[in-house]
């Protein structure tokens, strides 16, 4: 089955709404048509949220916005979170769930990430579903193994129907932020690793449809490599995101291997 590519902008904790509009303007601007053969999404930090999609919706660009993190009840007495309607009632139709540093910063566990995967899938969004390694679990050789259980945790109790919201961005954590990225191969392995456990899950039709993302040091220097990779769709960018040349150049890349 082909899958369209998806290029994802994780912007993390960067860019006020002031400069979210000026990034998020930067990178609308760019929009050709080539980019009808690729999902393209941006994160912004929630304060941005509003005032990204005001400007892809008054450019009528095809570009998606998605949060970086979510509640997964829809209201009440949590202090801090943002719920999921709140996301939609401000254009946003994808969440980033499960990032390494929502895990180790924050103490966002499997169980968690189920809770916000399948309210994300009840509520018709989509979810990005962050799972990776460190560099002492692929020392110890357990990478494979460690983040198909990760998929297991965070998909469980989900029919093929709701798992039609998820794509999955395998991100080595120690390829995050360091410069130093895992190779296609290495890449392509957990890719493969990653689908047959979501055939496993939830069967065979869906995990050829779902995607699966690289992300890790991606720009556009290194990305044609990844997107080459049979079982890997797109990839999910944080430092490369925030600069508009970069990341509409990746955006470009994987418009030509979508042909
Ligand atoms: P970098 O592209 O900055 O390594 O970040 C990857 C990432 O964590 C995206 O979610």
């Amino acid at each position: 089955m082909s899958r369209k590519p998806l290029i994802a902008g994780n912007w993390k904790m960067n860019m006020t709404p002031a400069e979210s509009v000026v990034l998020s303007q930067g990178i609308s601007n760019r929009y050709s048509r080539g980019w009808n053969k690729v999902d393209v999404v941006l994160c912004p930090p929630t304060i941005d949220l509003r005032s990204v999609y005001t400007v892809l919706d008054f450019d009528k660009s095809n570009i998606d916005v998605g949060a970086q993190n979510c509640h997964w009840e829809p209201s009440g007495a949590y202090t801090g979170e943002t719920s999921i309607p709140m996301l939609q009632d401000v254009g946003a139709n994808w969440c980033i769930v499960g990032h390494s540093e929502r895990r180790e910063y924050f103490g966002e566990t499997d169980s968690m990430v189920n809770k916000k995967v399948r309210a994300l899938a009840e509520a018709g969004l989509n979810a990005i579903v962050c799972v990776g390694e460190s560099l002492a679990v692929r020392d110890a050789g357990e990478a494979s193994r460690f983040v198909c259980d990760q998929v297991r945790a965070a998909l469980a109790g989900l029919d093929a129907a709701e798992a039609a919201f998820a794509t999955i961005a395998y991100e080595p954590i120690w390829a995050i932020g360091t410069g130093r990225t895992a190779t296609p191969e290495q890449a392509e392995e957990i890719a493969a690793a990653i689908r047959a456990t979501v055939a496993d899950l939830v069967g065979e039709q869906a995990a050829s449809a779902m995607r699966v993302l690289y992300g890790g040091s991606m720009k556009p220097a290194n990305a044609d490599g990844f997107l080459e990779c049979p079982d890997i769709d797109g990839g999910l960018i944080g430092g490369a995101s925030l600069k508009v040349e970069d990341f509409t150049a990746l955006v470009e890349i994987a418009a030509k291997h979508a042909e």
